[in-house]
């Protein structure tokens, strides 16, 4: 059995992984969920590991996947919905296979949450894999997007350009390319881009400017953000997080057709995006016989 340390450990190591704009005495509202988090994980964190919690406590009853995970959904919302303030990360419905690269990525030490890393750490990766996909099963709405963030219409426009053309100077591609056309993501590995705060899209592509964030090599997302100035991230977040979510909100099934992605930025997390099978979506039939090719025929 894992152990899992005291609620005075979790204050301290939630309040030492915080960034710096949590911390703030402004937003005490933030710390709110605190209380519910420690009690939920008290209480639940040993339901997690139920196959041995079972065999040592014969009588305790698990009898769901959503009791199981409960010390999850105290930080991700009800059902993985995600927490109130744009810090925990919503689950519900994003690829199975993008969810369980997460949760190795956060045992393996390419993401970094300590009190995650910890719940997560001692479980099988085919346990991760089937609350990946638990979670990747449910379906809910998604909230109204919120960004208030202020930006100009200019920039705003600036940041559609890079999303749904990307930037042929850079030699970056358009994130619909990878992200799916409708930007809901694609099965099984790439998320959608449409539903996340603000402050959550800034943190991640911040991380991963910093290297705090990494996936599976090639990264291919390291490179897509080394190759925007961080004013144009801004841009790029800003436009995103004012999105309103199409009326399917499931993650495309293929890889949307297109060029061939440059051999630098595949996707370690995501190779069918530059497998030959992608190329043979594009509209083209001729594309899948021949190699692949920058730019269009
Ligand atoms: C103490 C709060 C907490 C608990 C408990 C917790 N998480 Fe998380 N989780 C987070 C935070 C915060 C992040 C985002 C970290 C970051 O900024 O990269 C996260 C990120 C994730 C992600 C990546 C989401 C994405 O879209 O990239 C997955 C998947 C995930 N958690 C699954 C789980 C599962 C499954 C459990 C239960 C075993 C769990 N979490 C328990 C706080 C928590
Ligand atoms: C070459 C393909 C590719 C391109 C182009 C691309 N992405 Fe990604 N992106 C991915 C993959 C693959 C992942 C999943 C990485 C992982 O497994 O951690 C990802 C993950 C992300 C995430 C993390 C989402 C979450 O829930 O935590 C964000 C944010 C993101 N991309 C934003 C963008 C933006 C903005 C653009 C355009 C400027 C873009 N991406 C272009 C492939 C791509």
């Amino acid at each position: 059995m894992p152990t899992f340390p005291s609620p005075q450990n979790f204050t301290l190591l939630a309040r030492f992984r915080r960034p710096a704009r949590d911390t703030s005495p402004t937003t005490p509202q933030r710390l709110r969920p605190w209380p519910v988090v420690w009690a939920a994980l008290l209480v639940s964190a040993s339901s997690l590991v139920s196959p041995w919690a079972v065999a040592q406590t014969p009588k305790r009853v698990i009898d769901s996947m959503a009791e199981r995970t409960r010390a999850c959904t105290a930080c991700h919302g009800d059902q993985g919905r995600a927490g109130p303030d744009g810090y925990y990360p919503r689950l519900a419905g994003k690829p199975a296979g993008y969810l369980h690269n997460q949760l190795r990525n956060f045992a393996q030490g390419r993401r970094h949450y300590e009190l995650m890393a910890r719940l997560v750490d001692p479980l099988s990766d085919a346990y991760l894999g089937e609350m990946a996909q638990y979670f990747a099963d449910l379906k809910l709405p998604y909230p109204v997007p919120t960004a208030n963030n202020t930006i100009t219409a200019e920039r705003l426009a600036r940041g559609q350009q890079l999303v749904t053309q990307g930037d042929a100077t850079r030699n970056l591609p358009a994130c619909t390319q990878c992200h799916g056309v409708r930007l809901t993501g694609v099965q099984p590995n790439v998320p959608g881009l449409l539903g996340l705060p603000l402050d959550y899209l800034n943190a991640q592509l911040g991380a991963w400017q910093t290297g705090q964030r990494r996936a599976h090599t090639p990264d291919c997302m390291a490179e897509v953000v080394k190759r925007i100035p961080a004013p144009d991230l801004i841009a790029v977040s800003s436009w995103l997080a004012r999105q309103p979510l199409p009326a399917d909100t499931r993650p495309a099934e293929r890889v949307p057709p297109g060029p061939a992605l440059p051999e630098e930025l595949r996707c370690g997390s995501a190779p069918e995006l530059s497998s030959p099978i992608a190329a043979s979506w594009a509209p083209n039939p001729q594309h899948a016989a021949k190699p692949a090719k920058k730019g269009p025929p």
